[in-house]
């Protein structure tokens, strides 16, 4: 069985101790395939570099609703830095804009800041032709708004999709992918039965959002790509089918959207 986890941050800090390590093992335990996802500039170029020495690593950079800077003139500053990152690192192994979006969890008092940031990047999608990676969290109204008023041509992925049918309905309506993580896997988790239902299997991703939110049986440690398959076992019990077929139609799908 092979996995494609939509979504890791191996670029992230907690690998530095025995990052090659992890991403041989990763290999080894049949994820053949996963996104490396930047969250600001330096992490966008970290993860360029990884793509670019890994054949089966893949990169996505942009700038996240909580790293975006804090005025208007900084903003624009790094917006256009990281356009020219992108542009001058556009290959096959750059496959989408993201992690961007909104995050009213973690920042209320900026809303229109993270709005712009957002549409910018949209249009930097927009002009490279490529889909974007949406991170939502507590602003699924103004997501999907922004969506509406900013069409995205190639469309994307709401990454580590909250568990909100609402908003799954109003993204699966506008063409997008939604993608599950470890929180499905949780206890506690009320809605998962519900919205997995939802998502139909031409349009679900599976991810880790490592090193966070490892899911069940893994949970409270550092979450890496080999627990997907934790995930993938969560769906495929909800949609009462094989792990194996949630593993190729999930597969199939990154290939799709990421045009790999
Ligand atoms: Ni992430």
């Amino acid at each position: 069985m092979e996995f494609f986890d939509s979504h890791a941050h191996y670029n992230d800090e907690k690998f530095d101790e025995d990052r090659e390590q992890i991403i041989k093992e990763t290999y080894q335990s049949g994820v053949t395939k996963f996104v490396c996802a930047g969250y600001d500039i330096p992490s966008s170029i970290k993860s360029l570099a990884l793509s670019k020495k890994y054949e089966y690593i893949y990169s996505i950079c942009g700038i996240s609703p909580n790293d975006i800077p804090q005025n208007n003139t900084e903003l624009w500053k790094s917006i256009e830095e990281i356009s020219e990152i992108v542009t001058q690192n556009l290959t096959k192994k750059l496959v989408a804009i993201g992690e961007i979006g909104l995050d009213y969890y973690w920042n209320k008092e900026n809303k229109e800041l993270q709005k712009q940031a957002f549409i910018k990047q949209i249009e930097l999608a927009n002009q490279l032709a490529l889909p974007i990676v949406i991170h939502s969290r507590d602003a699924a109204v103004d997501t999907i708004q922004v969506l509406r008023d900013n069409p995205v041509k190639e469309k994307g992925i709401f990454h580590c999709c909250q568990q909100n049918q609402e908003m799954i309905k109003h993204a699966l309506e506008l063409g997008f992918y939604i993608s599950f993580a470890g929180p499905i896997t949780f206890k506690n988790a009320k809605n998962a039965v519900d919205v997995v239902k939802m998502v139909p299997l031409d349009k679900l991703l599976i991810e880790t959002d490592s090193p966070y939110l490892s899911p069940e049986p893994n949970r409270g440690k550092r979450n890496d790509c080999r627990n997907v398959r934790y995930v993938a076992e969560k769906i495929a019990e909800i949609k009462g089918v094989e792990t194996e077929e949630i593993a190729r139609v999930t597969y199939e799908n990154a290939m799709k959207i990421f045009k790999i």
